[in-house]
């Protein structure tokens, strides 16, 4: 039996940046994972796979869409999907033994295997037990079963089928117009595949800014994409191979029908907490299944904590880690905290979807008077050139102090664009902060600079 003064369970972003944020800090730490490889869903079927994909078909789109008019002339590369799923294995493979590399620079033991918390100062892997003065439970999510659908990963897919397919589908049904669907429905449409996404709102990308929904719904759809918003899938029947998907459409209870070689399932993730035994330790779990935590990440029971995906909060890897390295601080006795105000959220299709703090919806909702800056990608000369002018930055302040509140933004690499938002909301900055920062010649980062410049006096080149 070994003791630590901190054992992760779960080396997903929570549990690895944890364990090497608290063995930084001097603490003796372990890490349990069960798989094969370390870093958790989003390694390993997740955040990190789906982009080398998205990142393949974005070449393949260039190369089909725009090399011609730059005269880069040849008939446009034809898909060796046996080769893409490789180099996206690779790209796997080398991050995960990354982690493994960072653990034992930073001496953090991987106890592999399934654990279980037979007692809040004990961790059982395989048949040892572990003694630990602190447990970090950092176990994740899991796919949300839909009630009539059964996922079997060859036909029905949950987004770890949709990674490793046998074979491009002549055509897939997306359930779920959420981050997920989105962005593996972009995959497959960019590689020839007729796409249908099904999501039972009326509007895609819930909880994102209304106004860039509608654009990213337009853009979608100019590639290939189609919707069937507001409608309630009823079933998804197989048989030979095939999919047989039965929906209802909300505003007149019409039923209808489409058949499809792969259907993918993506209307959210449940916490994953399985075979830990939370409930006979007594740890209190909320409404949704998630571990019930408090400001420190402490759960009901003293010792034991929780982090990322199985607690309340987006479902994002970098939240995650922020949390990991927070929870890492408080177990040694300094003041870690995340700023659950500033958390971007992205989406990587092509354009990119980033997000941070307030939408022009929750400001209404909640009676604060706010100020809009936006600025299209078209007065962009980058974005002109690089032919993606599609989109545009949108930044929201208080209207009388000019504060920054939020930020969206539909448009090339939006996803590291909103960074400087992030920095400026950290820094409580107001728009006419960003909007005095000089900002290189020719840069995307320009269209930023517009927004802010459009809140206060206006923008240059609109
Ligand atoms: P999501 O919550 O983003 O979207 C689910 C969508 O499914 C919603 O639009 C919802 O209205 C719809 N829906 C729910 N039930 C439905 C039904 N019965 N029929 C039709 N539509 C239905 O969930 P998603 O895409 O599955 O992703 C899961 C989690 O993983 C999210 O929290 C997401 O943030 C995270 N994630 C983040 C990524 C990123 O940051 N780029 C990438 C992939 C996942």
């Amino acid at each position: 039996m070994a003791s630590y003064d901190v054992i992760f369970i779960g080396s997903g972003p929570g549990g690895y940046v944890g364990a090497i944020r608290a063995a930084q800090l001097g603490l003796r730490v372990a890490c349990v994972e069960g798989r094969e490889t370390l870093g958790g869903t989003c390694l390993n079927v997740g955040c990190i796979p789906s982009k080398a994909l998205l990142h393949a078909t974005h070449q393949l789109h260039e190369a089909q869409h725009n090399f011609a008019a730059m005269g880069l002339k040849g008939k446009a590369p034809s898909v060796d999907w046996k080769q893409m799923l490789s180099y996206k294995d690779e790209v796997i493979g080398q991050n995960t033994k990354g982690i493994e590399f960072l653990f034992k620079k930073n001496k953090v033991d991987w106890l592999k295997g399934w654990a279980s918390i037979p007692a809040p100062d004990q961790v059982k892997v395989g048949d040892e037990v572990h003694e630990a003065r602190r447990i970090v439970i950092a176990t994740g999510s899991e796919s949300s079963p839909l009630r009539g659908v059964e996922v079997d990963e060859k036909v029905v897919l949950t987004s770890t089928g949709a990674l490793e397919l046998g074979r491009i589908p002549r055509r897939m049904v997306v359930i779920g117009g959420g981050v997920i669907g989105l962005e593996m429905g972009s995959v497959y449409a960019r590689l020839g595949a007729e796409v249908t996404v099904i999501e039972y709102l009326d509007r895609l990308i819930p909880g994102n800014d209304g106004e860039v929904a509608k654009a990213f719904q337009r853009i979608l759809q100019k590639q290939g994409l189609s919707f069937v918003l507001g409608a309630a899938v009823q079933e998804v029947a197989t048989a030979k191979g095939k999919a047989r998907v039965t929906y209802a459409l909300r505003k007149d209870d019409s039923t209808h029908e489409i058949e499809a070689e792969a259907v993918l399932v993506a209307t959210g993730r449940r916490p994953f907490v399985d075979g830990l035994g939370l409930e006979a330790l007594g740890v209190k779990m909320t409404e949704r299944g998630q571990i019930a935590v408090d400001r420190h990440y402490a759960t009901s029971v003293p010792g034991i904590h929780a982090i990322g995906d199985c607690i309340p909060g987006p479902m994002l890897a970098h939240k995650a880690e922020d949390e990991g390295m927070a929870v890492a601080e408080i177990l040694a006795d300094k003041a870690g905290h995340v700023n659950y105000g500033v958390i971007p959220g992205v989406i990587y299709t092509h354009p990119e979807v980033a997000s941070v703090g307030e939408t022009e919806e929750s400001l209404k909702e909640a009676g604060h008077a706010y100020k809009v800056g936006k600025f299209s990608f078209m007065g962009n000369r980058r974005a002109k050139a690089n032919f993606a002018a599609d989109g545009f930055v949108k930044i929201l302040a208080d209207k009388q102090t000019d504060r920054i509140l939020g930020a969206h933004i539909i448009g090339p690499m939006a996803g590291d664009l909103i960074h400087e938002i992030c920095v400026a909301m950290e820094f409580g900055a107001a728009a006419e902060d960003l909007a005095r920062t000089c900002h290189a010649h020719p840069t995307y980062s320009e269209a930023v600079r517009e927004a802010a410049l459009a809140c206060g006096d206006g923008a240059i080149h609109a």
